[in-house]
């Protein structure tokens, strides 16, 4: 890619020719895609001009500051090094000056003669609420704002081409056609949160949400239910309110809330300013893209329209798209929208007059949405993107089959993911669940990016209309010739081909390709082995599936078993196993109440003979059911200087062979009556957050770090332990585990089960006991 120098020839410097020579221009919208462009541009090549910025603060970071970090993006680079480190800085000093504030929230300066209003909430699908407050109330307050400090300016409103709403044919470059009332809209949109927010916490609302929160979170404890069931409350509003924006936008013509804010800012802006008397340009550019020249080709900031589907087509995600081929995908690269806005902005209309300018492809140059298919998979089959150790992603190719039949097809796998996802989380831990589960998750991301940009983009895809832009065209054929390659704004310069093959797709993918260097992004982290060694942290283990492959059921046979003749063994399993079942839906609903169900079945055994049995006999078999690497992570702990702390449910005889292993051991213990255990626990069992629960409590009075603490655990419910804790690892995790540990980004370790097989190991240790 090749950069122009910082400069480009500057108007005001061409003889007679002195367009917006010593203007001050207001820019809102700055640190935005079109904004930066603008402000490079203004810097660069026209050096009298002054320029404030209107800039909020966001995210915690005051306005001044995001004015600095926004002067060393990569937009200004050429022209920081055409003027060289401490010139440049003193050309912002004297040339840009901060507003701070937001447009619902501004005072402006006096001596104003150019506003640039480029600030916009640019998504399609924001909810109704949010959308209205910048792209209508923004827009009224600015207005306001400006007549407050007395200002004449020309305002260069900019819009979008595709505030003409669903239509076909073409559309003139004139005041949009309609009678929808601004205000009206815009006070229901203003109200409609609180109507919102009411329904969400209606009982029959709530009863459904909370239920499937339980029924997804019941293993990991009711504060997990809770946190859940609300915050499914807040995306159900929020969905809502996007769905009302929506569907609004939809019933009036227009296909989203974007659009149709933009459409009611324009009736705004023509009736506040130009109906004041002041002179008002609307600009409406198309889908504003990647640089043609300036300041290099290629110059892009973060991902916009069509990003996403590029980069999605070129990871194979992409098999089909509802657009139709022949329909017009009006691209047009950002460096011609600003060179026609400033044009603009320095051939303003009479006072009280406003003049509309469609800034696009598709009436001089168009391109067909399956030229700009074609240009792409050429693209991706000469560069693919690389596909870890499966080498490069072979594109697929798109047929077309329109739009219904794409619909079909996609809610059919949608469908179908929704019942094997259901199906994998009640199957059992294995690594092939695991890899089922991971495909079945990438199987689902897709779905859900094709669903919503098949959705959100349907009108941009399969639209049937083009833009006049023949007033565009004369304002473009106004420029003296040696200013048309650095300021021309006429897209019959663009090669399709070029553009899309050599500037736009290597800028957007290159991103994407230096992530992928590295290590794969898919690639799932594994539990530390060298640990740093520290004093104040501890390390705490689950037991049953994390630290031995054995679990409460097999300790009981085994103890169980040892009492009986060998005669009386299938009469035994056969009790157990027609009681399976229940335990199973106790297990799944809450671990706690299978727990408290399952050790009734000790009643009536001896305390001290069940303590010699496992002392004695089985304890050896406990042991030899251990993980080893389970055991060897416990002892890499130990010698960091990590506390170790096995934490189970089980009852403490039956662990008390492994407390050798741990500095300490926190198990249930059962009640007992003359020595005789009764069926129940002397406290509740430690699980899901009771085990959080403890741990926060002896954090506390210990004094250890928990943000540098581990945390090991195989089951949902051990989700609050590991969430508590700065270095959680999911261990041998069963399919709802394993989900959360991927979508969290947390160790994974398959530390595989012994050598031995469960009931190998039990029948020997039995056969030797009764012999
Ligand atoms: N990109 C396109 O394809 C395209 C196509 C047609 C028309 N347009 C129009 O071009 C204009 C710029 O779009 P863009 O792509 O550059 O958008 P962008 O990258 O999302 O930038 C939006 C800008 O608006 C600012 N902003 C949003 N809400 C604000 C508020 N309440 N107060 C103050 N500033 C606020 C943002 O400031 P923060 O940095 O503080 O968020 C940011 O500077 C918009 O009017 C848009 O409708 C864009």
């Amino acid at each position: 890619m090749t950069r122009e120098g910082g400069g480009s020839s500057a108007p005001e410097a061409q003889g007679k020719y002195r367009p917006l020579a010593g203007v001050h221009v207001l820019l809102t919208g700055g640190t935005g895609f079109l904004g930066q462009a603008t402000l490079e541009k203004l810097l660069s090549a026209y050096p009298t001009v002054r320029v404030s910025l209107l800039i909020r603060e966001r995210r915690g970071a005051p306005a001044a500051h995001r004015l600095e970090t926004l002067m060393l993006k990569p937009v200004f680079q050429s022209w920081r090094e055409h003027l060289g480190d401490g010139e440049w800085q003193r050309a912002v000093s004297e040339r840009v000056g901060l507003i701070e504030g937001h447009l619902g929230d501004v005072s402006l300066p006096g001596g104003i003669d150019v506003v640039i209003h480029a600030a916009s909430t640019v998504s399609f699908d924001r909810p109704i609420d949010e959308a209205f407050a910048t792209n209508v109330s923004g827009v009224v307050a600015l207005y306001q704002a400006l007549a407050d400090a007395g200002a004449d300016a020309h305002v260069v409103h900019v819009s979008t081409a595709y505030v003409a709403g669903m239509r076909k044919g073409v559309v003139a470059e004139a005041a949009l056609e309609h009678t929808v009332d601004w205000r009206a809209e815009l006070a229901s949109a203003r109200a409609v949160r609180a109507d919102v927010e009411r329904d969400s916490r209606r009982p029959e609302t709530l009863r459904k949400l909370s239920g499937r929160a339980r029924s997804e979170h019941g293993k990991a404890g009711p504060q997990s239910v809770a946190a859940a069931a609300e915050q499914a409350r807040q995306e159900w509003v929020a969905r809502r309110l996007v769905d009302y924006g929506r569907t609004r936008a939809q019933s009036l013509g227009w296909p989203d809330v974007y659009t149709f804010t933009k459409a009611l800012g324009e009736r705004a802006a023509e009736e506040l300013w130009a109906g004041q008397g002041h002179r008002l340009s609307v600009v409406r550019p198309a889908i504003v893209e990647s640089s043609l020249r300036h300041p290099y080709p290629g110059w892009i900031d973060g991902f916009k329209m069509a990003e996403p589907l590029i980069i999605a087509y070129g990871q194979g995600n992409l098999p089909e798209f509802p657009g139709i081929p022949d329909s017009v995908i009006d691209i047009i690269p950002v460096d011609l929208v600003v060179n026609a806005m400033l044009a603009v902005a320095a051939a303003p209309p009479e006072p009280g007059g406003t003049a509309y300018f469609h800034v696009g492809s598709g009436t001089r140059n168009p391109l067909a949405f399956r030229g700009l298919y074609e240009n792409v998979r050429e693209y991706f089959r000469r560069h693919p993107l690389p596909a870890g150790e499966r080498g490069h992603v072979r594109v697929p190719s798109w047929r077309f089959p329109g739009g219904q039949q794409v619909e079909f097809m996609l809610r059919s796998s949608e469908r179908a993911t929704s019942v094997a996802e259901r199906a994998l989380l009640r199957m059992p831990s294995s690594q092939r669940t695991q890899e089922w589960m991971t495909a079945v998750h990438r199987q689902r991301t897709n779905l859900d990016f094709l669903r919503r940009y098949s959705d959100l983009y349907e009108a941009y895809t399969q639209a049937q209309v083009t833009y006049d832009d023949s007033r565009t065209l004369a304002l473009h054929r106004t420029l003296p010739d040696d200013l048309v390659t650095d300021h021309g704004f006429d897209p019959a310069v663009i090669d399709w081909p070029a553009y899309i093959q050599e500037i736009h797709a290597p800028a957007v993918t290159a991103l994407v390709r230096s992530q992928r260097t590295g290590s794969s992004r898919s690639a799932v982290p594994h539990a530390p082995a060298s640990l740093p060694e520290r004093h104040d942290v501890a390390a705490v283990f689950d037991l049953e599936g994390t630290v031995v492959a054995s679990n409460l059921v097999e300790s009981y046979l085994w103890a169980r078993l040892s009492a009986v003749p060998r005669s009386r063994w299938g009469g035994e399993l056969a009790g157990l196993a027609r009681s399976l079942p229940r335990y199973l839906r106790d297990e799944r609903r809450d671990r706690g109440d299978f727990i408290r169900a399952f050790l009734r079945r000790y009643a009536g055994a001896n305390e001290a003979e069940l303590a010699e049995l496992f002392d004695d006999v089985l304890g050896q078999a406990l042991l030899q059911r251990a993980l080893p690497e389970a055991i060897r992570q416990v002892r890499r702990h130990r010698a960091a200087g990590h506390q170790t702390i096995l934490i189970t449910g089980a009852i403490d005889v039956l662990v008390r062979p492994l407390e050798a292993l741990f500095d300490q051991v926190v198990a249930s213990h059962m009640h007992t009556r003359n020595g005789v255990l009764t069926g129940h626990l002397q406290q509740p069992p430690l699980v899901d957050e009771a085990r959080a629960a403890w741990l926060q409590q002896y954090s506390a009075s210990t004094g250890l770090d928990l943000t540098g603490c581990y945390a090991y655990g195989d089951s949902y419910s051990d989700r609050p332990l590991l969430e508590l804790v700065g270095h959680p690892v999911a261990v041998n995790p069963d399919p709802a585990l394993y989900a959360h540990a991927r979508r969290r980004r947390w160790a994974v370790e398959n530390w595989g089960t012994h050598a031995r097989g469960a009931a190998d190991t039990m029948i020997d240790t039995l056969a030797v006991r009764q012999r």
